[in-house]
């Protein structure tokens, strides 16, 4: 197959974040031709009508790295059965100005970890409802639930959750080919 540019769009901004902590597991393991980066939506403003006569040079630069990815890959947390804010913040840069959506017919998938058994379900529903409206093409199956309880035993992944990464970045691979932007 041939190479192709994901973005990862990681919600999870701490040092020690878990998501942050799984995307370095995608691109170790990765096996495919996908190709990964990243953008530290951390240094985002907070989004303002106000601000998008004069667009900041940061939103601006974020919304040239999704029109340059051949796909997007989220990875988020669950914050209170939803997605962080600073993921939401991003996901208007990109919608703004009115009809200048970057998001629009860009193929993705989502993943999340977390530290409750429910492995960011409630996020990455709430996550799918947005993209739909941005008219995000998002895989649908298989579906990414990393529960750190059990996917990490003494620091390192268990083969099993190896194993399904893979899968995932192969169905995913998949999924671009046959939905490209
Ligand atoms: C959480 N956590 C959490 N976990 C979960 O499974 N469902 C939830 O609704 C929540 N809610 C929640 C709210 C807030 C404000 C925090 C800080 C945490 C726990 C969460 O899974 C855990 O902190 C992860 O480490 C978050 O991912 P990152 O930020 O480390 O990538």
């Amino acid at each position: 197959m041939k190479t192709k540019n994901v973005l990862a769009i990681i919600g999870g901004v701490s040092q020690v974040s878990l998501n942050k902590r799984l995307y370095n597991e995608f691109v170790e393991h990765n096996d495919t031709a996908l190709r990964f980066t990243t953008f530290d939506i951390s240094q985002l403003p907070f989004y303002s009508q106000d601000l998008e006569n004069d667009f900041p040079e940061m939103a601006a630069n974020f919304k040239q790295a999704v029109i340059g990815a051949d796909a997007l890959l989220f990875v988020t947390p669950e914050y209170n059965r939803s997605f962080p804010g600073v993921l939401k913040n991003a996901l208007d840069w990109g919608s703004r100005p009115y009809n200048a959506n970057v998001w629009a017919g860009k193929p993705a998938a989502i993943a999340g970890a977390s530290s409750g058994k429910i492995g960011t379900f409630g996020a990455q529903q709430h996550l799918r409802n947005v993209c739909s409206f941005l008219n995000i093409n998002v895989m649908r199956q298989p579906e990414f639930y990393f529960d750190v309880s059990t996917a990490i035993i003494e620091g390192k992944l268990t083969d099993s959750s190896v194993a399904f990464l893979q899968k995932f970045l192969q169905a995913f691979e998949k999924w671009i080919e046959t939905n490209p932007n």
